[in-house]
């Protein structure tokens, strides 16, 4: 009788522009599991705040706009989608605005704990729909999400190079800045999680980076 597959958890983390999405994605194509990109999160929150006039110190209004939002995921090939009020196009969440304010809102402890079950539940959403696991990236996902990951990785890239990958993106981003903020606040900053494995992939392509991540996830023990 053939082995039942072990559903498996991999949590990427690491600073704007590090590479974290090309990555996930392409595991997720490779071992068949649901992608979820929790940076889109974070960023649709700050676009439901920002919409209705809210700046990070309107802690009340916060409170108040978050108390019962409809929230749901849905699922768009292999990818996790936020549905909050609505599904909204990546255009708007990247968009100049949004970039600016994300990091912001994003280290408000109420937001963070808005967010913090319904990413764990993205497990579960993955087993109802069939994955063999998740891949889930962010900046506290291997250290406060799911620390207990069976894979967890860290990738890093040199300042220029994260520049260069925003501009042939097209997009206006302080990545510098999003960073400082990220690294420095008090709940849940921008961490390599105790364990994880670090890679720096300033000169990797992005298949020797997706190599080096699938060998280790194909050979657990080596
Ligand atoms: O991955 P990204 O650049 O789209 O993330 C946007 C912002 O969201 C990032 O600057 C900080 C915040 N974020 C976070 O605080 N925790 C996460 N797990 C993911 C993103």
């Amino acid at each position: 009788m053939p082995l039942e597959k072990h559903f498996i958890i991999v949590t990427i983390d690491g600073g704007a522009a590090a590479g974290k999405s090309s990555t996930a994605r392409a595991l997720s194509e490779r071992h068949h599991l649901l992608y979820v990109d929790t940076g889109s999160f974070y960023r649709a929150v700050t676009l439901y705040l920002l919409k209705r006039g809210l700046t990070p110190e309107d802690t009340e209004g916060i409170a108040e706009a978050l108390r019962d939002p409809a929230i749901a995921t849905r699922l768009r090939g292999r990818e996790a989608r936020i549905a909050l009020d609505g599904e909204v196009p990546d255009a708007e969440l990247r968009s100049r605005e949004v970039n600016e304010q994300v990091s912001r809102f994003a280290s408000l402890g109420m937001v963070r704990e808005f967010l913090l079950d319904y990413q764990r539940g993205h497990a579960g959403f993955a087993r109802e729909n069939g994955f063999d696991g998740l891949v889930m990236e962010g900046r506290d996902i291997g250290s406060v999400i799911f620390p207990d990951a069976d894979f967890r990785f860290f990738l890093e890239a040199d300042p220029e190079a994260r520049n260069q990958r925003r501009v042939h993106q097209g997009e206006q981003d302080s990545i510098a800045e999003r960073d400082r903020l990220d690294t420095q606040r008090k709940t849940a900053p921008l961490v390599c999680p105790e364990g994880a494995t670090r890679i720096n992939t300033t000169q990797l392509s992005l298949n020797e980076v997706i190599s080096r991540v699938s060998e280790i996830i194909d050979n657990p023990r080596s």
